[in-house]
């Protein structure tokens, strides 16, 4: 059955129909959603009924999967998979995490926006999140698109923007939350890492803006200075009309493009309510300083 795009924003965000993910794709599908990406950058394939492999497998469509997730407390694995991230609030035992558990606290970062693993020097390409179990109020995730958010800016702003290069880790962003207890280890594995700010995507042959929360330093410029130009910039790439919020339905895949999208985690009542999403990242091909602008 051919593939079917519906918009679910008339930029960046699309639904797909006639996909089934849980047997490898027909020929030449997978070079047709991966088309759909450069022109999208956020797709969502419901009513997908996938296991892990499942999930895993469909990833490998696009390149080379991330050989582990970057978290706190890695030795206390709920999944089966190291490659696989465990976006839920449940401990290895499938409860609901404690109120004061550390790996709470380090996941409300994800409430954050950001683009996944640009702490890491090379960032990701795609993200899949698949719903297992979602949540009956609160839950959203929303997607920015930052190629629209680059194309809005004037002229000058975007040559001052064009060459400089950010420094983002995870120490960053959860230090926007207060959140500053890691070990000297977890200090060493997330020591920050460059990335331009402003990239060239390459199935779109647009630029795009590259933020996220794990943004610490600009290369060359005061701290102040710098965070307060990132700040304003993410006021600006977030603006409603950038935005697609997305209302997850169990089963739900959102597979979503790093290098030109920013996300986020909407609060829910995560106490109360179980929430286990699954989501295995795609490595981009290079650090973004090797990549043209
Ligand atoms: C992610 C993420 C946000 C959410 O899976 O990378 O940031 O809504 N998720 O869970
Ligand atoms: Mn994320």
């Amino acid at each position: 059955m051919a593939l079917k795009f519906k918009s679910l924003h008339p930029a960046f965000a699309a639904e797909v129909e006639g996909a089934d993910l849980r047997a490898p794709l027909p020929p030449g599908q997978a070079a047709e959603i991966e088309a759909a990406m450069d022109r999208f950058a956020v797709l969502v394939f419901p009513g997908q009924d996938i296991d892990d492999d499942q999930q895993m497998a469909f990833g490998l469509n696009y390149g080379l999967m991330e050989a582990e997730t970057a978290t706190v407390d890695v030795h206390k694995r709920r999944l089966k998979h190291a490659q696989m991230n465990d976006i839920s609030n449940l401990d290895e035992s499938g409860q609901l995490l404690a109120a004061d558990d550390r790996r709470r606290m380090f996941n409300l970062g994800n409430q954050l926006w950001h683009s996944d693993s640009s702490f890491k020097a090379i960032p990701a390409k795609y993200s899949l999140l698949h719903g297992r179990v979602v949540t009956p109020e609160g839950g959203e995730t929303e997607f920015a698109d930052m190629r629209a958010a680059w194309d809005a800016l004037p002229p000058r702003q975007q040559e001052k923007l064009r060459d400089l290069v950010c420094e983002h880790s995870l120490l960053f962003s959860r230090a926007q939350l207060g959140f500053a207890e890691f070990t000297e280890e977890e200090r060493a594995k997330f020591a920050p890492v460059p990335q331009r700010l402003v990239r060239r995507h390459p199935g779109s042959d647009r630029l795009s803006l590259y933020l996220a929360s794990h943004i610490g330093r600009i290369q060359g410029w005061m701290v102040p200075e710098a965070l307060a130009l990132i700040r304003d910039l993410m006021e600006h790439a977030t603006q409603r009309e950038f935005v697609y919020s997305h209302a997850w339905r169990r089963q739900d895949l959102v597979m979503w493009d790093n290098r030109c999208t920013m996300h986020r985690g909407r609060p829910f009542e995560d106490r109360q309510f179980p929430r286990d999403m699954r989501r295995v990242t795609l490595m981009d091909s290079r650090p973004t300083l090797e990549q043209a602008a």
